[in-house]
């Protein structure tokens, strides 16, 4: 399979793809920020958008959280989580995203008095429109802030209960050195034992150690982002021989200093050890990119062919929690874009 560069990005743009790792408090713009501050009455430490984006210049993880959850505040009604999810949703169908499993951080507005049912019920309210105006199908994800207690995320879990059929499974984000996926092995089993999907952030800035324990004390079925697992050869092979599906993201790994240079990130050594590798956004108004521009800055910094992107659409496919019945049919989508290629 040969493409010129052009013919590449083209394929890159019209494939189906899924995006498994987006916050979507991360697709939240600076124009939307300041929009809804205004609309909501909420005073921002910035002057502008202007002045607001150039504080986007993080050094790591926890530099970027500090933004991230400030710029949150400005959510406070259920209008204002539909806003901000169709407003990533517009973007994903200009991507070609077919399937969205979006996560969202409850904590982060239930600590301000944001009524679980107010975030819950506009995201889902976006969800089901992204799937009946766009196409996409689309679903939540409730994620635990890993800063914050165990015993916290057990009362978040019960808190959204009511809704338990409006998410379709739980994750694990914000800090994540010094708070291994074992301090969450409790609140996790209980969300097993709902049959809610369990994913995990593992090995972004932590040690393969907090991968191998996502594994084998949490049981997820996806670990998010993973890319220390490169230090570990003994990690490499089991996720290698499990298919346990990585979600990466390229541009996030760079803005926080994962990589210093898109050209070293190890996407590339992962899929050719025979890894499960995705490309996602994580936080795309924050990292300079939706989901294309994560492949396609990836596909030009490591030389990646249409072999790779079929492969790395393919996982994304395979990888989501879609009915099975639609992934085959975006997998025959997928085989008929490349066929005539
Ligand atoms: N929350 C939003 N983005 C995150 C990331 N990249 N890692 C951990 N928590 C997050
Ligand atoms: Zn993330």
């Amino acid at each position: 399979m040969t493409a010129t560069a052009q013919s590449l990005a083209a394929l890159i743009q019209t494939m189906p793809k899924a995006e498994l790792h987006i916050h979507i408090e991360g697709s939240l713009e600076p124009e939307l920020i300041f929009a809804l501050a205004q609309r909501n009455g909420v005073s921002l430490p910035y002057a502008d958008v202007a002045a607001l984006r150039s504080a986007y210049a993080f050094t790591n993880l926890q530099s970027f959280l500090d933004l991230y959850y400030a710029g949150a505040s400005v959510l406070l009604h259920e209008a204002d989580f539909y806003d901000m999810a169709w407003a990533y949703f517009e973007r994903a169908a200009a991507d070609h995203v077919v399937r969205a499993e979006l996560f969202f951080d409850p904590q982060t507005h239930t600590a301000r008095g944001v009524p679980m049912g107010v975030v819950i019920e506009g995201l889902y309210r976006a969800c089901q429109d992204a799937h009946t105006q766009l196409g996409i199908s689309a679903d939540l994800i409730l994620c635990f802030l890993r800063h914050l207690s165990e015993d916290e995320a057990i009362e978040t879990l019960q808190a959204a209960l009511p809704w338990r059929d409006r998410f379709i499974g739980v994750g694990l984000d914000s800090s994540e050195v010094g708070h291994p996926p074992e301090k969450f092995a409790r609140v996790f089993a209980q969300a097993r034992a709902l049959g809610l999907h369990v994913v995990a952030h593992a090995g972004e800035e932590g040690p393969p150690a907090y991968i191998w324990s996502a594994l084998d004390v949490l049981h997820v079925e996806r670990i998010d982002h993973g890319v220390q697992a490169i230090h570990d050869p003994a990690l490499m092979q089991r996720l290698a021989q499990s298919r346990v599906p990585l979600t990466v993201c390229p541009l996030s790994n760079l803005k926080l200093c994962v990589f210093g240079r898109l050209e070293d990130h190890n996407l590339k050594h992962m899929l050719d050890a025979g890894l499960c590798v995705t490309i996602n956004s994580d936080d795309p108004a924050y990292f300079g990119g939706y989901l294309n521009e994560n492949y396609q800055q990836t596909f030009q910094a490591l030389k990646l062919n249409a072999a790779d992107a079929k492969t790395l659409a393919a996982n994304s496919l395979q990888a989501s929690f879609a009915k099975d019945a639609d992934k085959a049919r975006w997998l025959r989508e997928l085989d008929a874009c490349f066929a005539s290629a």
